[in-house]
């Protein structure tokens, strides 16, 4: 079968991975309404492109907190990544560095940072934290990032509970015995793993605003905030020192009814006024896509499921296959739009449809 977008992963990982592995890797919360806005949401916004502009010579580089990558999408924080792929997430960290972009490694990952750094030494990687009730087990998690050379920490912000993900449920998903979430081996007495492979109950709901400044005092690694939607949140973020924000909802998997993150990506630009960066994930299929959320300016996307799908396709070389398309799509789309460098991108390139 030729691989020719990011839907022939799709349709290949629904049709060779284990349902529950498919289903875990499908899921949104409640109706999936968020999830499935996420991906309509981009057909509502139509490009005003500009003609005769010299796009011969393209540059699609950009910088990530002063990093450079080779085009602008990043691979967002999943867990369990040996559900896709044997490697797991070994594979995931030298796609990344294969392709120069960035990865953000789960805390729910099936191998350790430290395995993750030594798999693709030198990649650009943040990463994921999830604040535990046992502030012990999260505060060691980002002592062992640092030290092992992850360059960003990722504060999840949308999780203070599980959402309700119904084919999970029925599935009663569970880690297969020989998969773990091995960054937090041994942190955790007893044995029950009712919660995807965790103890019920560990993430701490209690976690405000204030515990950036907690995770400031353990780090000197820039602190992104992943799971903003509104122009308040994105205010408390900068205002609290923040050196970025992802736009998310999870890829519709936590509040079902929340906006499409393309939707709310506008008014978190607007309030965040160029103090911080922001970036988004959420329903990014192809290059035009990220072209939208760039107008809209976002600096950088990232992407969730369809790395899983390119990771159950080929592991490494999948994975890679998957931003290779990403990237020519994108590469094309900017120049029919008009643009020979992601500093040409701008508002004045969409509007969004009154449908
Ligand atoms: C996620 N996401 C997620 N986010 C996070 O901060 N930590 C995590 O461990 C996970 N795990 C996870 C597992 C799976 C299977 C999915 C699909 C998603 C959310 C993820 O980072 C991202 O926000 C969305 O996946 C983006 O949407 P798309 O690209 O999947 O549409």
């Amino acid at each position: 079968m030729a691989m020719v977008c990011l839907s022939d992963f799709e349709a290949y990982a629904r049709k060779y991975l284990p349902k529950i592995a498919w289903d875990f890797f499908a899921a949104g919360a409640d109706d999936c309404s968020t999830r499935d806005e996420n991906i309509l949401a981009y057909k509502r916004i139509h490009f005003q492109p500009r003609m005769l502009r010299d796009v011969s010579l393209m540059d699609i580089r950009t910088k990530l907190l002063g990093t450079e990558i080779s085009f602008p999408v990043g691979i967002a924080p999943t867990g369990f990544h040996q559900l896709a792929w044997p490697d797991g997430e070994k594979s995931t960290a030298r796609a990344a560095r294969a392709m120069n972009t960035c990865y953000i490694a789960s805390t729910y990952s099936t191998c350790t940072l430290e395995e993750i750094s030594a798999a693709a030494p030198g990649g650009l990687r943040w990463f994921q934290l999830y604040i535990h009730r046992k502030r012990e087990v999260s505060q060691q998690l980002v002592q062992r990032a640092e030290a092992s050379g992850f360059q960003g920490l990722v504060l999840t912000a949308d999780v203070p509970y599980t959402g309700k993900r119904r084919a999970d449920l029925r599935n009663g998903f569970l880690l297969p015995p020989h998969m773990k979430p091995k960054n937090l081996e041994g942190a955790f007495e007893g044995d029950d793993r009712s919660e995807y492979g965790l103890p019920p109950n560990s993430l701490d709901p209690s976690v405000t605003w204030s515990d950036i400044y907690w995770l400031r005092s353990l780090t000197h690694l820039p602190i992104i905030v992943k799971g903003i939607v509104t122009k308040e949140d994105a205010e408390l973020a900068v205002r609290h020192g923040v050196q970025g924000i992802i736009v998310s909802n999870h890829g519709g998997r936590q509040l079902d009814g929340g906006p499409a993150t393309i939707d709310a990506l506008v008014e978190v630009v607007e309030a965040v006024q160029g103090r911080v960066e922001v970036y988004l994930d959420g329903g990014i299929r192809k290059g035009s896509d990220i072209l939208k959320a760039l107008a809209l300016g976002a600096k950088c996307v990232f992407i969730g499921r369809p790395a899983l799908w390119g990771l159950a396709y080929k592991g490494e070389e999948g994975l890679q296959d998957v931003l290779r398309i990403l990237q020519e799509e994108f590469r094309l789309s900017m120049a029919l739009a008009g643009c020979a460098t992601v500093s040409e991108i701008g508002p004045h390139l969409v509007r969004f449809s009154k449908l």
